[in-house]
């Protein structure tokens, strides 16, 4: 989905643009069979990805039948209910908004033609203002994907394929999309740039989705669209082609996959498969949010002008759970870059200390869900005492959203698995962005901006690496699995790393660990250790770097054993420790977004392999809406 609606929104959350790329889906379907009943199967198949409204658009009888609902797939099939919708062939849309409002006529599939194409849509038509020029209003919804229905439909003269190819040519984004005409009721054709499209191989049918899960209950057989093919299907063929409309011959790929395994990507797990979607997301955050020209970030929806950034004296940054360590890993970039002193609130603390706040306070209310009750009623207290809030949340439209009425999605997509991942990272990118955009307004040049945001645009290959050594986490899990404490030690940035380390390893192994800045050791924890007390040390080469390094040695002579994450190539890292694991070199204040990875992988490998509940552990709930 994509939504253009940042002039009319109420809230100022979009700052530039729904940039979602993953989290809604499309379905279709082309056979013998009637096409109603596989799209609804096809749509709640899909929900897994989140959504908040959802339509389908089938071809009977030379007509174009569209439904579309708001809310879940349910209220779509009862407003269907009664109704037949005779047709084998139809296409539907789940929509997950990201921006804009949650409405039945920003739902998708979109017309255009007085009703004769159809289309549903992800991703995001960037030249849409452009393109809007050219075509015919009036306009139904908000949306970006309506335009490009009526571009299609203007490039359409009795060929439908060539219709989408050529006006694809004058598209720039990202989309997967489905196109049907009225008077091609034999036909869907299909296109791909940066968002993911397969096509199902049955016997004189054909299914389209967005991933294989509504796919796998019909057939195994698939065909993975890539960037920049156009999928002309038919009852009787699929043919694709590239922009230049030269055919391809594509191979066709086997998928044992059940269901829900489907759902999570083929990963044992949902928190697995976040982990791994973090390259992805993190993209998905920062695109479209940062100004290389002049070394800075363009976050819209702070909703404030140089003129009152100016007149922030103080910045609160308040959070719970893995969001805090978040807040807490970004506090160092906002007083570094743009010297405004900056705390970190556990928002239950927070709401009950009387805090001090004015008109000159800054207060981010920063939360996944948008719905946990602490940071609520914390934002709230801030609020009344006359400080400027905003949020930074992930889950649209949800109370802290609503609350704040400005601030920024993160655009992690839907994290189902309790212990957050995804949203950790994506929190961490966006908070340093708004570092940078206060920091560009104080004293950070153009230059050290422009290399932050030159290293931000590299962190997605950098986190690549390091994914690419789970399986040798994993050896290190097993290796570490049944100790019964851990101590976790950083320093500097890479304190608030630790702290979010041995959460992630108590969340969901249930293994006691502490987390303690290295030079405080000598204060009391020293005392702790031992031979069956591993200690777990983040000493990447930063300012701390030979700080750090003497209090392991320390730990070294207590007979601990150490795991050390440290800078690719760092020799004398390795003398220090029993287990290394290396990550990419980074600027400092970006070291969370890398370090933490392998803590989340390490955490990971060790609950799987005491088989505890990883997405569900005990006790815990994904959000906590009760005090
Ligand atoms: C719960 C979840 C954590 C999460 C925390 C804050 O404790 O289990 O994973 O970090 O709430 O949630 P929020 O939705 O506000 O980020």
């Amino acid at each position: 989905m994509s939504d253009i609606g940042e002039e009319n929104d109420i809230l100022a959350y979009g700052s530039i643009f729904c940039y979602i790329l993953e989290m809604c889906g499309i379905i279709g379907y082309i056979g013998k069979k009637q096409a109603l009943p596989i799209l609804l199967k096809g749509l709640r198949d899909l929900e897994y990805r989140g959504y908040d409204s959802a339509g389908i658009a089938l071809i009977n009888d030379g007509k174009i039948e569209r439904v579309r609902e708001v809310g879940k797939v349910d209220m779509l099939v009862k407003k269907i209910d009664g109704h037949k919708f005779p047709g084998n062939i139809g296409i539907a849309h789940t929509r997950w908004a990201t921006h804009g409002g949650v409405t039945e006529k920003n739902a998708h599939p979109h017309i255009a033609g007085e009703g004769k194409l159809v289309l549903a849509h992800n991703g995001i038509i960037e030249n849409y203002r452009e393109l809007k020029k050219k075509v015919k209003g009036p306009f139904e919804s908000e949306t970006d994907t309506e335009i490009l229905a009526k571009w299609i439909f203007l490039n359409y003269k009795g060929d439908l394929s060539q219709a989408v190819k050529k006006a694809l040519l004058s598209v720039r984004g990202t989309y997967g999309l489905a196109v049907m005409h009225a008077d091609h009721p034999d036909e869907i054709v299909a296109a791909r740039l940066g968002s993911p499209l397969v096509i199902g191989i049955g016997k004189d049918e054909y299914y389209l989705a967005s991933d294989v899960t509504p796919i796998i209950p019909y057939t195994k057989q698939v065909t993975y669209l890539d960037d920049g093919e156009v999928a002309v299907i038919n009852r009787k063929d699929l043919k694709i082609f590239n922009l230049k409309d030269e055919q391809i011959t594509k191979g066709i790929t086997k998928i044992d996959w059940n269901t829900e395994k489907a759902q999570k990507g083929g990963f044992e797990t949902f928190m697995l498969k976040e982990i791994f979607d973090q390259p992805t997301v993190f993209e998905d955050a920062i695109r479209g949010r940062i100004d290389m020209k002049e070394g800075t970030a363009k976050l819209g929806g702070l909703n404030m002008s140089p003129e009152e950034m100016q007149k922030i004296k103080r910045i609160i940054l308040i959070a719970c759970g893995t969001a805090f360590y978040a807040c807490m890993a970004a506090r160092y970039a906002f007083e570094r870059l743009s010297g405004i002193p900056t705390e970190v609130d556990v928002s239950s603390e927070f709401r009950y200390r009387d805090p001090i706040v004015d008109e000159h306070t800054l207060i981010f209310a920063v939360s996944q869900s948008g719905e946990t009750i602490d940071t609520i009623m914390a934002l709230r207290e801030a609020k009344r005492k006359g400080g400027v809030v905003r949020g930074i949340v992930n889950v649209v439209g949800s109370t802290i959203a609503r609350e704040t009425g400005a601030g920024t999605y993160i655009h992690a997509g839907p994290e189902l698995a309790v212990a957050s991942t995804k949203a950790y990272t994506n929190m961490v990118a966006i908070l340093l962005l708004y570092a940078l955009q206060f920091g560009r307004l104080h004293h950070t040049t153009v230059s050290t901006g422009q290399r932050m945001l030159q290293e931000l645009l590299e962190i997605p290959e950098k986190i690549n690496k390091i994914l690419k050594n789970s399986d040798n986490i994993k050896i290190l899990a097993k290796k570490y699995k049944d100790y019964e404490n851990f101590l976790f030690l950083g320093r500097g940035v890479n304190y608030p790393v630790v702290l979010e380390g041995s959460h992630k390893l108590k969340e969901i192994s249930y293994i006691h660990s502490e987390a303690y800045p290295a030079g405080e050791m000598k204060h009391g924890a020293n005392a702790l250790l031992s031979k069956n007390f591993p200690v777990l040390v983040v000493m990447t080469q930063n300012q701390l770097y030979e700080k750090i390094k003497s209090n392991v040695e320390e730990v070294r002579a207590r007979k601990s054993e150490i795991i050390v994450i440290a800078t690719e190539s760092d020799k004398s890292a390795k003398e220090l420790s029993d287990d290394i694991i290396y990550v990419p070199k980074t600027m400092e204040l970006l070291e969370p977004l890398l370090n933490t990875i392998p803590l989340q992988l390490f955490a990971y490998h060790i609950a799987a392999m005491l088989h505890r509940d990883v997405d569900r552990p005990r006790n815990l709930a994904k959000s906590v809406t009760v005090e």
